[in-house]
């Protein structure tokens, strides 16, 4: 069983992923992690700052000796080769990513498969890389009832041929699509019910990230630390104030 005794003590630390996408210029994304280096606590949630790729080498340099941790928002599906605009893993480690977000809705919505997103979660594993996989219905599917259908599919596509060991280094953030900004956010029982199902389907009793209009309103609803014990924040962790809240809460 995924979930071992071993995973007990980290599983009480919360973490807040904090998904910049491409909303803030490079200047813009290292002025934030600069402040919220300044001003995180060791006693605040464990923080992952995912900025643009244009910033990470520079944010990177940031951070570098605290307890906020880098990570990248995609990676390439290979580790080197002929991928014009692709960027590899080894390169992202190498600047000192310990996360990458795969098969983020934006990413899917840009065509992106469950293929891709299998070999992306492999080649990140290879790498040394802790994915954070992303999975989630559409308000379409929910509609038609097929919310599990669609998760079960993601899930079952990435997780195939993955020995435990790697299975137990990925973190599965359940974000329904509809519920990301500006849709609005879920009740917490909505999302604790797919936990569960995504919890049966994987194996494992290790509690998920939960992502989709976090905020520092609402985020203690969400990580009740049985299902979730974590939140991947998009808007709400656009500034320092709104960051650290989610981080304190
Ligand atoms: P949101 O984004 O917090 O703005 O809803 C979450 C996400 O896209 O991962």
């Amino acid at each position: 069983m995924i979930g071992t005794v071993s995973n007990t003590r980290t599983a009480m630390k919360r973490i807040i992923i904090a998904n910049w996408k491409m909303q803030l210029s490079v200047a813009r994304d290292v002025r934030l992690a600069r402040v919220v280096r300044r001003r995180h606590r060791p006693a605040d949630a464990q923080i992952i700052l995912c900025p643009s790729f244009s910033a990470l080498a520079a944010v990177a340099k940031i951070l570098h000796g605290s307890r906020i941790a880098l990570g990248a928002q995609n990676t390439a599906t290979q580790e080197r080769g002929k991928l014009t605009g692709e960027v590899s893993p080894r390169d992202l480690v190498a600047l000192g990513c310990r996360y990458v977000i795969i098969g983020h809705s934006d990413r899917r919505a840009l065509g992106e498969t469950n293929a891709q997103i299998a070999s992306k979660l492999r080649v990140s594993l290879r790498t040394g890389l802790k994915p954070i996989l992303c999975v989630g219905e559409k308000l379409a599917d929910r509609r038609r009832g097929r919310s599990l259908a669609v998760v079960r599919v993601q899930l079952r596509t990435a997780w195939q041929d993955l020995r435990p060991v790697d299975r137990r280094r990925i973190l599965i953030a359940y974000e329904p699509v509809w519920a990301i900004s500006p849709g609005g956010p879920i009740a917490p029982a909505q999302a604790f019910a797919m936990a569960e199902a995504i919890r049966r389907l994987t194996n494992t009793r290790r509690p998920l990230i939960y992502g989709g209009s976090v905020k520092p309103a609402n985020v203690r609803a969400f990580l009740d630390g049985r299902h979730f014990r974590g939140a991947l924040v998009g808007q709400a962790s656009l500034t320092a104030d709104s960051l650290l809240a989610l981080a304190r809460a």
